[in-house]
């Protein structure tokens, strides 16, 4: 039915930076999200490692009757999202090609540069995206795990987060790019420090809400937007700290309640 939930995932905290623009989007739509703190980072593991982490969670998900899957972390997209597509039924979307497009399309010199974890820029996923849209465009990857951490850890409002972002992104003053895609579903909790190290000349790209747009028409075509009036608030589950992830979550989304509950990993590994 179309009021089914879409069901969204990411290791963390950064899996909401979707679903922000997700409920600005498809306010009509139910929600239901988890992040996998417990596990978190997922950029450092072995990609057969995120693939099975991701495939317990959207049995997880498929059980709260999503009738979509997003993907709402680069790293879990690059490691799966084929294996993913091919195993459910129902429509899974991840966040690595809307985001190359939008870099692609709005990219001046076709010197695109993207930030991520270091799983999706061990992966190539986003040059092998990019250079099949845009076989002439450079690609120059960073990975920045720190930003990672910074975020979890909820220092993204500290000015030494800042300056840690400053020295990392020092690299695209030898590597300069015209577009930066923000290959990590983290990284626009730190847009107000990625905007003054790169400055004003250098376009920047949210994978993540490229992604909803992306996900809006997918609904449209399939005839799954939800029409009746009634939608459920946005449920979140987190294998980690609930209170640290509700601290994080009500300030990112500006909401003043939240309805979010802790699944222990060993129940995910049930399914
Ligand atoms: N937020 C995730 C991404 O977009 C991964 C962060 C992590 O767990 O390393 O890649
Ligand atoms: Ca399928």
């Amino acid at each position: 039915m179309t009021s089914q939930p879409i069901g969204f995932l990411d290791s963390g905290v950064g899996g909401l930076t979707v679903i922000k623009e997700a409920l600005k989007q498809l306010p009509n739509e139910s929600i239901v999200f988890l992040g996998d703190q417990a596990r978190l980072p997922y950029g450092p593991r072995p990609t057969e490692e995120v693939a099975h982490f991701v495939q317990q969670i959207a049995g997880f998900l498929l059980d709260q009757h999503i009738k979509a899957l997003v993907l709402a972390c680069n790293t879990a997209t690059a490691a799966a999202l084929p294996i993913l597509q091919a195993k459910l039924s129902i429509p899974v979307v991840g966040v690595i090609d809307s985001g190359s497009q939008t870099a692609v399309k709005v990219s001046t010199g076709q010197h695109i540069g993207v930030i991520a974890t270091e799983g999706t820029i061990k992966s190539h996923a986003y040059q092998s995206a990019i250079s099949h849209l845009a076989p002439n465009a450079s690609i120059e990857g960073l990975a920045c795990p720190d930003f990672v951490t910074a975020v979890e850890a909820d220092k993204y409002h500290d000015p030494q987060t800042n300056q840690l972002v400053a020295d990392q992104l020092q690299y695209f003053k030898a590597h300069p790019v015209d577009t930066l895609i923000l290959g990590c579903t983290h990284f626009p909790l730190l847009i107000d420090s990625i905007r003054s190290a790169m400055g004003a000349d250098v376009t920047l790209v949210d994978s993540g809400m490229e992604t909803v747009g992306v996900v809006k028409q997918l609904l449209a075509d399939e005839g799954l937007l939800n029409t009746s009036s009634q939608s459920e608030r946005p449920k979140f589950y987190t294998t980690g700290d609930v209170n640290s992830f509700s601290a994080i979550a009500k300030d990112w989304l500006q909401l003043s309640e939240l309805n979010v509950s802790h699944v222990p990993v060993e129940q995910l590994e049930e399914y």
